[in-house]
């Protein structure tokens, strides 16, 4: 029985991925989490929390996304993709509760309503905007997502952690193919448009991934939180090994992006030129 607060889990869809189900498998017991320290137990189910607070909101920006999808007239089959991973994504957060009740020792929730601000791109047209937002959120935000989770899956040592870790990871590689099949198939004046976005937006996205509070240590990696270096290290792994490809792969300029993962990646706070592309 999951352990996710009923407000949570009303938000998901009887039709969802599962069938109304949060996760594909049963979860393992987790009785090892009761063993720990109160005070770790309680970072933990902090840090779940949290984590359950954002997934609900990328459940907003997949609605989104599916929006955005289907003003671009794409293949219905990717439309329904997006419609389905914003039901994902409930159940990720659905699933964050249930993990952070284990660690309380009690039900938690409903996690924090946080605050949406989908991105402007000003200057960009309609058609720009709607694709620059798939691609923010699909391409660049599922990859880094992908490549988090398996760092913390590859750290993770108890059963709970890995069972939780495999079942968000499995969602979020299937949302990242959706960025990179729109892609794929996009029409080649739009790509080339795409490809003058690629720095700013790529810098935006990874900012917030930087941002993320992460241990110094691997006090919690075998409960599935990584250390900070491990985590920075895979996400510019995803960078230089995938995105890069990626997007050479489906046929964008990425002469630019190169040029800046040559210079080591800077993120730089916001200036005049970067808010204007990739606010
Ligand atoms: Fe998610
Ligand atoms: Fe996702």
């Amino acid at each position: 029985m999951t352990r996710a607060h009923p407000e949570t889990l009303g938000r998901l869809s009887p039709d969802g991925r599962w069938g109304g189900a949060v996760t594909r498998r049963a979860l393992p017991p987790s009785d090892e989490a009761l063993a720990l320290a109160p005070a770790v137990r309680a970072r933990l189910a902090s840090i779940w929390m949290s984590q359950a607070a954002t997934e609900a909101r990328v459940a907003r920006s997949f609605q989104m996304v599916h929006e955005s999808l289907t003003r671009l007239d794409v293949d219905p089959a990717l439309a329904a993709l997006a419609a389905r991973a914003v039901d994902d994504e409930h159940r990720h957060a659905a699933l964050c509760e249930d993990l952070a009740g284990r660690y309380a020792g009690g039900p938690c929730g409903p996690h924090a309503a946080l605050p949406h601000t989908p991105p402007a791109h000003p200057g960009a047209s309609p058609r720009l905007r709607d694709a620059l937002f798939v691609v923010g959120q699909c391409a660049l935000n599922e990859t880094f997502a992908s490549a988090y989770l398996g760092a913390a899956y590859q750290g993770a040592r108890t059963p709970i952690a890995r069972a939780a870790l495999r079942e968000l990871l499995e969602d979020e590689i299937d949302h990242s193919r959706l960025g990179w099949a729109y892609l794929d198939r996009a029409p080649a004046d739009l790509k080339r448009e795409l490809s003058d976005w690629l720095v700013p937006v790529t810098i935006c996205n990874l900012r917030e991934w930087r941002k993320i509070a992460l241990p110094d240590d691997d006090a919690l990696a075998a409960h599935g939180v990584p250390p900070h270096e491990v985590a920075h290290a895979a996400l510019s792994e995803a960078l230089g090994g995938l995105l890069l490809p990626g997007f050479a792969h489906v046929g964008l300029d990425t002469r630019a992006l190169e040029r800046w993962i040559r210079q080591g990646a800077p993120v730089p706070e916001l200036g005049p030129e970067l808010a204007e592309r990739a606010s």
